[in-house]
């Protein structure tokens, strides 16, 4: 059994390291009864220089235990990082699976997809490459998503880029999960989209097989792509070992600032759950954390509950299990409103009456504001106090909003999920007035957190 290690108190019930910098969710399972997630954390630094995989377990999404790292890059397949991967349960084991990152004597990359096994979920083995060069791609090939087909055979998903540059996900197949067979591409037609696709992940969500990746290379298009790299999803279908799919385009899954390569996994009771991570790649903000003189940068989204709407849609609800330990506090109608908040909360805004204005002040920092259908988060930069937007266009209006707030964090969810915006927000503690202006009455609550 691994030993516990003291965990960081600068959050209520997000996952972030414990001293360091996070990135990717890794290994997301529910094993023995308990709620693993692992997750990308360089112990030594809050640059990207070393990653090992942080381990933290949990029963309500709120309370998480931490322990010493899983993974550690200390064998010479995976010497310059145990970059991300998937975890998979197996005749009463829990398999990790990740890319061993190699540079070489000529400073040359090498990735090598590993294995490692566990009986107790804490003490891992590691069991080395499974498999190493794929033909036609380059070596950036990694963050294997392993999961069991309906034929009772596992697939591997891996974000690749093949030889001409371009992005791709590629599909292996195993009966036993040491010999991986490789079976291409994993969609039907090739699609142009960036330089190269991160953190794959291939999950069925009611009638619909939902493709997730993160590429990245893709131009801003309006709204659209505004951030440094991307995070979006295709729906079709997941047949006959290809993923065909649909007619729709490339949507992205959160249109905040601060969202990146998620990963899903299924609870017992037939959820599928996403955890994300609530980071960027843009060094200079990076750089600019006001954490960092805490010691640690960046942490996980909120796990959210996934469905599809009846038009192909994913939806996004923030987990049912973290809603319990909201209290309500507080609820007003009207106009023109303000309302005080204090610590961590759930704010929640009803527009019963279609308001086609509303300027939603919470923070120093944030304004929400819809207007002419669309809705726009306006927030200060950190890096130098300017203004950044993101937008998105609500054709059908906005019938309610849940923004749940996390000290330096704010998780927009919006008409039930339809649309989420994730965002990092280090406003001025003495500043705890929410204000609300809008053209017809509307109702705000808030509701405070409440640990225990
Ligand atoms: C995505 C990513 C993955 C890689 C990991 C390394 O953020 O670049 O592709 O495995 O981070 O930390």
């Amino acid at each position: 059994m691994k030993n516990k290690i003291q965990k960081n108190g600068a959050m209520d019930f997000h996952v972030l390291p414990p001293h360091g910098l996070l990135n990717d969710p890794n290994g997301l399972v529910h094993f023995n009864g308990l709620t693993h997630v692992f997750f990308q954390w360089n112990t030594e630094g809050t640059d990207h220089s070393y990653k090992a995989w942080g381990h933290a377990v949990t029963e309500d999404f709120v309370h998480y235990t931490y322990y010493e790292p899983a993974l550690l890059p200390d064998e010479p397949y995976d010497k310059n990082g145990c970059y991300s991967g998937s975890a998979l349960v197996h005749e009463g084991k829990l398999y990790l699976f990740y890319t061993g990152n190699v540079k070489n004597e000529e400073g040359e990359r090498e990735s090598y997809q590993c294995a490692a096994v566990s009986e107790d979920g804490f003490t891992f083995r590691k069991l080395g490459p499974v498999i190493g060069e794929v033909p036609g791609y380059t070596a950036h090939v990694r963050d294997p998503k392993v999961f069991r087909g309906e034929n009772g055979e596992f697939y591997m998903v891996l974000g690749a880029q093949r030889e001409d540059l371009t992005g791709d996900t590629i599909l292996y197949r195993s009966k036993d999960l040491k010999n991986w067979q490789f079976l291409g591409s994993l969609l039907t037609k090739r699609e142009d989209l960036g330089y190269m696709w991160e953190c794959p992940d291939l999950v069925r969500l009611g009638e619909k097989d939902v493709f997730l990746f993160s590429p990245q290379g893709l131009q801003e298009d309006g709204h659209r792509f505004r951030n440094i790299f991307q995070t979006g999803y295709y729906t079709g279908r997941f047949e006959s070992e290809r993923f065909q799919k649909d007619e729709n385009f490339f949507d992205e899954l959160d249109r905040g600032f601060e969202f990146y390569a998620p990963q899903t996994f299924d609870m017992p009771d037939g959820r599928v759950l996403l955890f994300g991570w609530m980071g960027t790649m843009e060094k200079e903000k990076e750089e600019a954390l006001p954490t960092l003189k805490d010691g640690w940068v960046h942490h996980l989204s909120i796990p959210r509950e996934l469905q599809v709407n009846a038009e192909g849609k994913v939806m996004q609800s923030p987990v049912s299990e973290l809603l319990r330990f909201f209290r309500e506090e507080n609820t007003v109608s009207g106009k023109d409103l303000k309302i005080g908040r204090e610590g961590s909360f759930l704010l929640e805004v009803l527009n019963e009456n279609e308001a086609q204005r509303i300027h939603l002040r919470v923070s120093s920092d944030v304004e929400l504001k819809l207007e002419d259908h669309w809705f726009t988060v306006e927030r200060v930069s950190w890096l130098d106090g300017k203004k950044e937007i993101r937008q998105v266009p609500l054709p059908r209006g906005l019938r309610n909003l849940k923004i749940i707030g996390d000290h330096t964090s704010l998780e927009i969810f919006i008409n039930g999920g339809e649309e989420v915006f994730s965002l990092r927000c280090f406003e001025d503690s003495s500043d705890s007035m929410v204000s609300l202006l809008s053209s017809e009455t509307v109702t705000l609550k808030i509701s405070g957190f409440q640990k225990g």
